[in-house]
């Protein structure tokens, strides 16, 4: 947005390159490159232990890199950490709002920290409550919030000062579904009034819904980087899906699908469900769908789906996120090994 009175970062608002962080021998940033552009909420989706909230700590200045360069704001965060601090926001992966202080006590005390002044910081934390629709409960004690309510207030914390980058960890990890559209919300109207975002999640869901642009980092680095649909592209297309009434049944129809996919067909025996990328959609339909009831195979379901995140995952790095692994625990090892060859078979 141009705000900040710096000019030469070219439209990017974070950028690093080959940013590295060891724990002793563990490399928990291992050649790590992310460029987010302005105006934008940018995702860094990966599992437990990828590095998500090592790069955080060190985009916002809190811990010290080992290798590698990075800006944020055109600000170098090895030799400009205080300039870097003053136009950037933190969310940290747990809530850092005190429990007995009411919501408004709260971002009071917050705008003192950042210096603002007793009317100043007043006059802010009345704005903030505002914004994140948490007026009515403003003077009610923290302890009593929900979860998402909480978040909220995290959230209006980390924009005391209106942040150009804000970075947040993990926003709404624990939260129930309707406590993290609330923060998705929240999220969007920030974006809208011009600061750019850096969300990490676990939830392919949450990037996919929320990010314009997505890293995918695995191990310290980044694996992909792409659009939420050009991560679906990677993957082939649609998919067709049949889910079969007798898990006995399931050989025969990956026989059948595999007729007309462009890929292997996936087995899921726990929900007895099979599935495959196909390029033809609607004549790879139609002829499962007859020569499925022609041999009388009972089908509870059968459809085309847009692949999701977590196929996007499985397809990069041989192996699934943990909540798909625990949606289907069955045979994982086995799944993929199967993963592995389709990302062969399918990458023309
Ligand atoms: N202070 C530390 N000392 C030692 N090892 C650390 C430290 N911080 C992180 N690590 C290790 O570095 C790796 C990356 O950790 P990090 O916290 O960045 O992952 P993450 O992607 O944020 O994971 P999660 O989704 O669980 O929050 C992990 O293997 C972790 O155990
Ligand atoms: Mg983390």
């Amino acid at each position: 947005m141009g705000d900040d009175g710096h000019h030469g970062h070219d439209g990017y608002a974070v950028r690093a390159e080959g940013l590295e962080k060891r724990y002793g021998e563990k490399r928990a940033l291992d050649g790590f490159d992310l460029a987010v552009r302005e105006g934008t909420v940018h995702g860094l989706l990966g599992p437990n232990g990828a590095g998500k909230t090592t790069a955080v700590r060190i985009l916002s200045t809190l811990i010290r890199l080992d290798g590698g360069r990075a800006t944020v704001a055109g600000l170098d965060v090895a030799r400009q950490p205080r300039e870097v601090r003053a136009r950037i926001g933190l969310t940290g992966q747990y809530a850092a709002v005190d429990e007995v202080l009411t919501g408004r006590q709260n971002l009071e005390m917050f705008g003192r920290l950042f210096h603002l002044g007793g009317r100043r910081a007043k006059l802010r934390a009345t704005e903030l409550l505002e914004q994140f629709d948490l007026t009515d409960a403003a003077d009610r004690g923290v302890g009593k919030y929900s979860g998402g309510m909480r978040r909220r207030l995290d959230l209006a914390a980390s924009m005391i000062l209106a942040p150009t980058v804000l970075f947040l960890d993990e926003p709404t990890t624990g939260l129930d579904p309707r406590s993290r559209g609330e923060v998705w919300e929240s999220v969007r109207a920030l974006v809208a009034g011009g600061t750019t975002v850096l969300l990490t999640t676990q939830y392919l869901e949450e990037a996919d819904k929320l990010a314009s642009h997505i890293t995918v980092i695995d191990q310290g680095r980044a694996i992909a980087d792409d659009t939420p649909d050009g991560l679906k592209n990677l993957v082939g297309g649609d998919r067709i899906e049949v889910v079969v009434a007798e898990r006995s049944d399931i050989p025969r129809v990956v026989k059948v699908v595999a007729r007309v996919s462009d890929g292997e067909p996936e087995a899921e025996e726990g929900e007895s469900r099979v599935h495959a990328p196909v390029i033809d959609r609607v004549s790879a339909l139609t002829e499962v769908a007859r020569t499925l009831q022609d041999e009388g195979v009972q089908v509870e379901d059968i459809g085309l789906r847009r692949p999701s995140l977590d196929d996007v995952f499985l397809r990069l790095t041989g192996h699934r996120t943990e909540k798909a692994e625990q949606a289907d625990k069955p045979d994982k090892a086995d799944k993929a090994e199967k993963g592995q060859k389709t990302q062969k078979g399918a990458a023309v």
